[in-house]
């Protein structure tokens, strides 16, 4: 696992294009590891994490808007994080980019029991640090939140990234057209003439995101205590 700091800087010199690397930040006070890798680097992780995913998304308090499968993460080429508390995978996101330079968040949960420790933002800033040592150039980057039918956003999902400097972008809708990625919805959505809907909205944030996110993670990882961490903004 690679030294944070020493990646970020040399992230600064010509595009090295190598996301085989993997990544790592550990906060020794609150026992959490979080790892950036390719998938077919942990496939065990890779699972476990799915198998995180699928119970959260089981459960009343998920808000998420799309699922995924395993073999997406390696059709997307996605860079895959995972946080762990000793082996036991207790979050994930994966990044990857676009055909329009754009680098997308997507998949993020955490296991309820270790909410409120920032590890979302956490997650989403190894992602994007990650993305930018491996030499991506990236324009922007995006993800979708959930528009829940009261009209309100998935609260805790946005201000996590608001945290990284995401900020709220435009809205749309999908269609749920039982596919794979929107089938685990229709119990949830919203219906209207033409069927059944959901609602999103995108948050963006521009390059100056991995400065930023860098500056995070060193912050983040010095945490002693979950009431301090109101203090990382
Ligand atoms: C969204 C999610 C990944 C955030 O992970 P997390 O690491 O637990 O996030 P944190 O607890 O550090 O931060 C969430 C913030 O939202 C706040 N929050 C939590 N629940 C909230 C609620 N119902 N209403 C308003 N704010 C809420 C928390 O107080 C915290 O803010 P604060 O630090 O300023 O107090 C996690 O809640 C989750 O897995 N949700 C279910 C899956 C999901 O919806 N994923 C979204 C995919 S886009």
């Amino acid at each position: 696992m690679a030294n944070l700091l020493a990646l970020a800087a040399a992230a600064s010199a010509p595009a090295a294009g190598d996301s085989s690397i993997s990544i790592s930040a550990r906060n020794e006070h609150l026992d959490i590891l979080i790892q950036s890798m390719l998938p077919g680097n942990d496939l065990v992780g890779v699972n476990a994490a799915k198998g995180l995913f699928d119970r959260v998304m089981g459960t009343a308090a998920s808000q998420l808007l799309f699922d995924y499968r395993a073999d997406d993460l390696f059709e997307r080429k996605a860079i895959v994080v995972i946080a762990k508390v000793e082996e036991r995978v207790v979050g994930t996101l994966h990044v990857h980019m676009d055909d329009k330079q754009q680098l997308w968040v997507r998949g993020a949960v955490v296991d309820p029991v270790y909410s409120g420790r920032q590890i979302a933002s956490a997650m989403g800033a190894m992602g994007v640090v990650h993305a930018g040592c491996s030499g991506l150039r990236f324009t922007r980057a995006t993800l979708a939140i959930r528009i829940l039918a009261d009209g309100t956003m998935n609260e805790p999902s946005r201000v996590s990234f608001a945290r990284l400097g995401f900020v709220e972008g435009e809205l749309g809708e999908a269609r749920i057209d039982g596919s794979f990625r929107n089938r685990h919805l229709f119990a949830s959505c919203e219906r209207d003439v033409f069927g059944p809907f959901t609602r999103y909205g995108r948050m963006h944030a521009g390059p100056d995101v991995f400065a930023r996110s860098v500056r995070f993670l060193e912050a983040w990882r010095q945490l002693r205590h979950p009431d301090a961490l109101a203090t990382i903004r």
